[in-house]
């Protein structure tokens, strides 16, 4: 012991005499097969980044000289690191500081500075959102995933069932911070998209300590429906731009064990500590929490039974399966805020629980109240006498904004069109129901309604707006009428256009370009019944991102369902703004 120790002491001693201070460390995540590692050449010389921890397998570091003229990662062969398998095809600027950012291997860029959406609505009273690192913008962090492979290839054989995999460590490697996490639970999320290649997860931290930046539960979304991977990004940012109490969204990098999974959305999930830190600054103490609920008309319909049929199934039936709705009709959902007479249990099968109050259990008598007074509400004529008692009930604006939201953003699965992906807080504070939105992913030009009626000028028009218990006597009022008006008007001129959104889509396009063509070639878990049941006879993997930007649609089976996200930016405000314009024709 003794021996070794004066012997380190006399290397440090030594080289530190040579080459004076001028080492810094070099840290890049990348994963490679056990004979491969990885090294950073500076200056021409190769130097291998020795320390891979046991538990960030992913995470190569070392020491090395400071650059000169610059430096750039390479894979080595772990029995002669001598030898270079590849290296990066572009040089990195020297760094001065003690370390680098933590880097990823293949990406010239560790952070970049994004166009972001302008801010067109202050954001409802009730919001006091901690502040939190968990999205920083023009950031991919990695999240690594570690413990029984049979345990998470088992989870994924089962994917129509809700298979909670725990005992799981989680690393979190950004490239300011790294953090782990023992006995993480890990899950498939999702309804329909469980039929689709790239599955999505739910991830839960478990209590004690500060989560991940204050979140303990996320949501990892992976875009399987969406060809230009942006459509939660934008409609997440849309629904902070206007004020809304939604989740926040961003993009991480997924591995699990030794497998690459791809580039994913991720988002802080609807369950505790969510309400605190969007409510009351992320304070337990003095927070007296409501219930908070979400519609789930999906409940009681599984979702294996799904792709049972699926051998001739349209695209139209699996809407119709799958909740989304027939083509010309608003779905039958019935957790769309009706009255269901006063038995709890009704409303508790179309309205779940996703976080009990601070006191009590979430009884369901709020929700029940609530659709009680919608429907004793006048769908036809009311005057403005009656906006102070709907203030009484609910947070007005909140629903406001929010039905505009989903006009304007096109939203084929969420409360007009189909009773669906909706969150209900009981604000006990004011003593009523706040309301937001979630899961953006059948939106925005990605739609299973008609698309005359769901990208259409006239918004009167849209899906459920003038049949759904809440809008139908929500217009019956004047003023609110005229206020959902002009509130789809603002969002279209202020932000729904190529002018706002195009050089945001830009930036992002640049931002995951690189991220997108790798998750692209990476091997899938899940099956494509959705897609083949929808006569699709291409993948969505085997498409460009350009394509899911800028392009058009080839096969008239998708086409319909999907359009390219600027052709539905263009289409979407030109037809809302011709209306208003009075130069439509419908
Ligand atoms: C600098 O890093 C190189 C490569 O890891 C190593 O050989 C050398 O000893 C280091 N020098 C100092 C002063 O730590
Ligand atoms: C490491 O093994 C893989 C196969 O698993 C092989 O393709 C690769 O060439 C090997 N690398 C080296 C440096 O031998
Ligand atoms: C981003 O912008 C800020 C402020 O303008 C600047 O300080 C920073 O260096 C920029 N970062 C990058 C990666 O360009
Ligand atoms: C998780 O990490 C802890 C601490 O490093 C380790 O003891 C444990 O074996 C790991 N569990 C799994 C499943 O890898
Ligand atoms: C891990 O988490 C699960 C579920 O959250 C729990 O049942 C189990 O006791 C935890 N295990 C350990 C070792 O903490
Ligand atoms: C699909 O169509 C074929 C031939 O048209 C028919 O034999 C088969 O029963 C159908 N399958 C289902 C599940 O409807
Ligand atoms: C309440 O509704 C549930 C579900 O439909 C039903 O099973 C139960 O019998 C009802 N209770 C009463 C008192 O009607
Ligand atoms: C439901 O909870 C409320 C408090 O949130 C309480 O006043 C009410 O009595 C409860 N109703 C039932 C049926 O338990
Ligand atoms: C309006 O209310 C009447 C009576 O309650 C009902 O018959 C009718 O279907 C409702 N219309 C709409 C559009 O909801
Ligand atoms: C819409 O924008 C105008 C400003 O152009 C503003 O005066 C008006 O209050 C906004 N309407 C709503 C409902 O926010
Ligand atoms: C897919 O089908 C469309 C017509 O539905 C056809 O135009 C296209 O060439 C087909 N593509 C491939 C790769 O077979
Ligand atoms: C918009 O649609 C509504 C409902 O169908 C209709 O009454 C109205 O005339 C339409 N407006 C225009 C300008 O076409």
């Amino acid at each position: 012991m003794q021996v070794t120790a004066a012997i380190t002491l006399l290397v440090v001693t030594a080289t530190s005499a040579v080459a004076a201070a001028s080492n810094i460390t070099y840290t890049v995540v990348s994963l490679q097969p056990s004979n491969q590692t990885i090294g950073v050449i500076v200056d021409n010389q190769v130097y291998p980044l020795s320390s891979v921890s046991d538990n960030w397998q992913l995470l190569h570091s070392g020491e090395a000289p400071v650059a000169t003229s610059g430096y750039k990662y390479a894979v080595l062969d772990k029995l002669n690191t001598a030898t270079i398998v590849e290296q990066e095809s572009f040089t990195r600027k020297p760094v001065t500081d003690d370390s680098t950012l933590n880097e990823y291997y293949g990406r010239s860029w560790n952070t970049m500075n994004l166009t972001q959406l302008p801010t067109i609505m202050d954001p409802l009273p009730i919001i006091d959102r901690i502040k939190s690192n968990l999205h920083i913008d023009g950031e991919i962090p990695t999240i690594h995933i570690t413990g029984s492979q049979s345990s998470i290839d088992n989870m994924h054989s089962n994917n129509y069932a809700d298979l909670d995999v725990s005992d799981l460590n989680m690393t979190y490697i950004s490239p300011h911070d790294i953090k782990t996490f023992e006995n993480i639970t890990l899950a498939v999320a999702g309804f329909s998209s469980r039929s689709l290649p790239k599955l999505s997860y739910k991830l839960k931290i478990p209590k004690g300590g500060d989560g991940l930046y204050g979140y303990r539960r996320f949501k990892l979304r992976s875009m399987g429906f969406d060809l230009s991977y942006m459509r939660e990004e934008l409609a997440y940012a849309i629904a902070e731009s206007i004020g809304l109490p939604s989740a926040r969204y961003s993009y991480v990098r997924l591995f699990m064990n030794n497998q690459p999974l791809g580039l994913f959305g991720f988002s802080d999930n609807f369950k505790n500590p969510w309400p605190r830190n969007t409510f009351a600054g992320g304070k337990k103490k003095n927070f007296d929490q409501g219930a908070l609920y979400t519609a789930s008309p999906n409940s009681g319909v599984n979702a294996s039974e799904l792709p049972k049929d699926l051998a001739n199934i349209t695209l139209d039936q699996i809407a119709r399966a799958s909740r989304l709705g027939p083509q010309d009709n608003i779905d039958p959902s019935k957790s769309d805020l009706r009255y269901l007479g006063n038995n709890l249990t009704e409303y508790s099968m179309q309205y779940s629980v996703r976080e009990d109050p601070s006191s009590g259990t979430a009884n369901y008598t709020r929700i029940m109240d609530l659709c009680k007074f919608i429907s004793e509400q006048s769908n036809t004529t009311s005057d403005d006498s009656a906006i102070s008692l709907w203030g009484e009930r609910i947070d007005v604006p909140s629903f406001l904004r929010g039905m505009a939201f989903e006009i304007v953003t096109s939203q084929s699965d969420a409360y007009l069109a189909n009773g669906n992906n909706y969150i209900l807080y009981d604000d006990l504070e004011n003593e009523r129901i706040v309301y937001s939105n979630q899961d953006f992913d059948i939106s925005m030009g990605t739609a299973i309604l008609n698309p005359e009626l769901i990208h259409g000028g006239n918004y009167t028009k849209f899906p459920g707006f003038l049949e759904r218990p809440l809008t139908s006597r929500l217009l019956a009022v004047p003023q609110f009428k005229k206020e959902i008006g002009e509130l789809v008007y603002n969002f279209t001129r202020d932000l729904v256009n190529p002018g706002i959104l195009f050089p945001r889509i830009d930036a992002l396009y640049t931002f995951i370009e690189q991220d997108v063509a790798w998750d692209k070639t990476l091997p899938r878990v899940g099956n494509s019944s959705l897609l083949d049941a929808a006569g699709a006879n291409f993948t969505f993997d085997e498409v460009p991102l350009w394509f899911g930007i800028n392009g058009t649609v080839p096969d008239p089976a998708v086409a319909n369902f999907s359009m390219s996200l600027k052709n539905w930016v263009e289409l979407r405000s030109t037809n809302l703004l011709n209306f208003f314009n009075g130069t439509a024709s419908n």
